[in-house]
C-alpha cells in the first residue's frame, strides 16, 4: 500500500548564552549543587538575555533546523509553535516568527501543551503534511520558562531553563509498514483532573497576569512514570513496532531520574536514552527537539533509525511519537 508520510528534514537547536550554573542558584534560595545534581540530575540551565522574547529563540532554532534540511524560509507553508511562554497573549508567537523569517502567507498558530507540546505539535504537524496540506511546515518548541519561575521557591526554580528547537517537514512516500521514513503513530493524553500539581497561578481571564509555576514535584514524578510508559507502549503499539525495536529514545528532559525511571519500566537500556538536561535543565516544550538536534549533530542518532521521544507535563498532558529518520 502506497503513503504519504510526513518526514522530518532538518533539526536545529539553539540556547541563548547565559549559564546559570546550580551555584549561583544558591546564593538566591537555600540550595546546593550537589542536592541539584543528586535529585535532578541538572547542572546549569540558559537564561534568555532581557531583549530576548520566546520568538527570537524560535527564530535562532529554525534557522539551523532550516540550513540542515536545505530549505528556505520562503518555502515555509506551515508553522505551529509548541510554547507555554508566549511573547504576548496574542498574537500567537507563531504569527511573530513567521514575520522574523520572512516566510509566505500561510497556517500559522501555537499548540499549548507545556512540557507535551512538541509531542502534541508533531502530531498536529503531520495532520497537515500527511495529508498533502503542507509541503515544508516547521514545528518549534520555544520556551522562556525562567520568566514563570519565582526565584523564592528552590522546589521549582532550580529545575528550569529558556531555549528553542526546530524541525522540518516534509511529505515522503511510503509503503505503510514500520519501515517508512517519517512519523509513523504516536499517542497524546490529558487528564484534567490533576491540573492542580503543575500549573501556572495566574492568566489573563483569572488574575491579568502571568503567575509563577507551582508544582507538587513528588505527584508529578510519580504520575510521569506511569503516564509517559503507558504512551510508549500505546505509540508503538499503534505504530505496529515493540519497543524494543527502537533505537533511540528522546524523552522531554525534565529530570534524570525520571528518565531513568521510564527506561527501568519499559526495560529499555538507559545507553539508548538521550539526555541533555544536565546543561539546560528543563525548557519544557523545546527539550525534545533540543535533545534531538544534539544527538543528530554529534552523529548518535542517524537516518534510517527508529526514534521515539515522549514527554509528560502540565494538564495533566502526555505522549509519545515515533518516526523513521
Ligand atoms: N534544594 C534543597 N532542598 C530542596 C530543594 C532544593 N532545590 N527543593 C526541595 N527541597 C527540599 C524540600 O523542601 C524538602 O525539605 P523538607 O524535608 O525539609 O520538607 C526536601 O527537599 C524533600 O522534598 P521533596 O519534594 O520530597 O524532594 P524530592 O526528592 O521529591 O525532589 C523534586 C524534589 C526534584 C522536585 C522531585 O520531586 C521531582 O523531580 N519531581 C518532578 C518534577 C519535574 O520534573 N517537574 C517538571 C515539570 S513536569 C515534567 O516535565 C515531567
Amino acid at each position: 500500500m502506497s503513503v504519504t508520510r510526513s518526514a522530518i528534514t532538518g533539526v536545529g537547536g539553539y540556547l541563548p548564552d547565559e549559564v546559570v550554573t546550580n551555584t549561583d542558584l544558591s546564593k538566591l534560595v537555600d540550595t546546593s549543587d550537589a542536592w541539584i545534581i543528586e535529585r535532578t540530575g541538572i547542572r546549569e540551565r540558559r537564561r534568555a538575555a532581557k531583549d530576548q522574547a520566546t520568538s527570537d529563540l524560535a527564530v535562532e532554532a529554525a534557522r539551523r533546523a532550516l540550513v540542515a534540511s536545505g530549505r528556505t524560509a520562503e518555502e515555509i507553508d506551515l508553522i505551529i509553535v509548541a510554547t507555554t511562554t508566549p511573547d504576548l497573549t496574542f498574537p500567537a508567537t507563531a504569527s511573530i516568527v513567521q514575520k522574523k523569517l520572512g516566510c509566505p502567507v500561510a497556517p500559522a498558530f501555537d499548540v499549548q501543551a507545556v512540557c507535551s507540546g512538541f509531542v502534541y505539535a508533531l502530531s498536529v504537524a503531520d495532520g497537515f503534511v500527511a495529508r498533502g496540506l503542507a509541503k515544508c511546515a516547521l514545528v518549534i518548541g520555544a520556551e522562556c520558562m525562567t520568566r514563570l519561575l519565582d526565584f523564592t521557591d528552590r522546589g521549582t526554580c532550580v529545575l528550569f531553563g529558556d531555549g528553542a528547537g526546530a524541525v522540518i517537514m516534509e511529505p515522503v512516500a511510503g509503503r505503510g509498514d514500520t519501515h517508512d521514513t517519517g512519523l509513523l503513530g504516536f499517542a497524546l493524553r490529558c487528564d484534567g483532573t490533576k491540573g492542580d500539581i503543575l500549573y501556572v497561578d495566574g492568566g489573563p481571564s483569572t488574575t491579568g497576569t502571568v503567575g509563577h509555576l507551582r508544582m507538587m514535584g513528588q505527584q508529578v514524578f510519580k504520575n510521569a512514570v506511569v503516564n509517559i510508559t503507558e504512551a510508549v507502549e500505546a505509540c508503538a503499539a499503534s505504530a505496529g513496532f515493540k519497543v524494543s525495536d527502537v533505537d533511540w529514545f528522546v524523552p522531554h528532559q525534565a529530570n534524570q531520574r525520571i528518565l531513568a525511571g521510564v527506561a527501568a519500566r519499559l526495560g529499555i537500556s538507559e545507553d539508548k536514552v538521550v539526555s541533555t538536561v544536565a546543561h539546560h535543565a528543563n525548557t519544557s516544550a523545546a527539550s525534545i527537539p533540543l535533545a534531538l538536534a544534539e544527538a543528530i549533530s554529534d552523529g548518535r542518532i542517524s537516518k534510517g533509525q527508529l526514534v521515539l521521544v515522549e514527554a509528560m507535563g502540565g494538564g495533566l498532558t502526555w505522549g509519545a511519537c515515533a518516526f523513521r529518520l
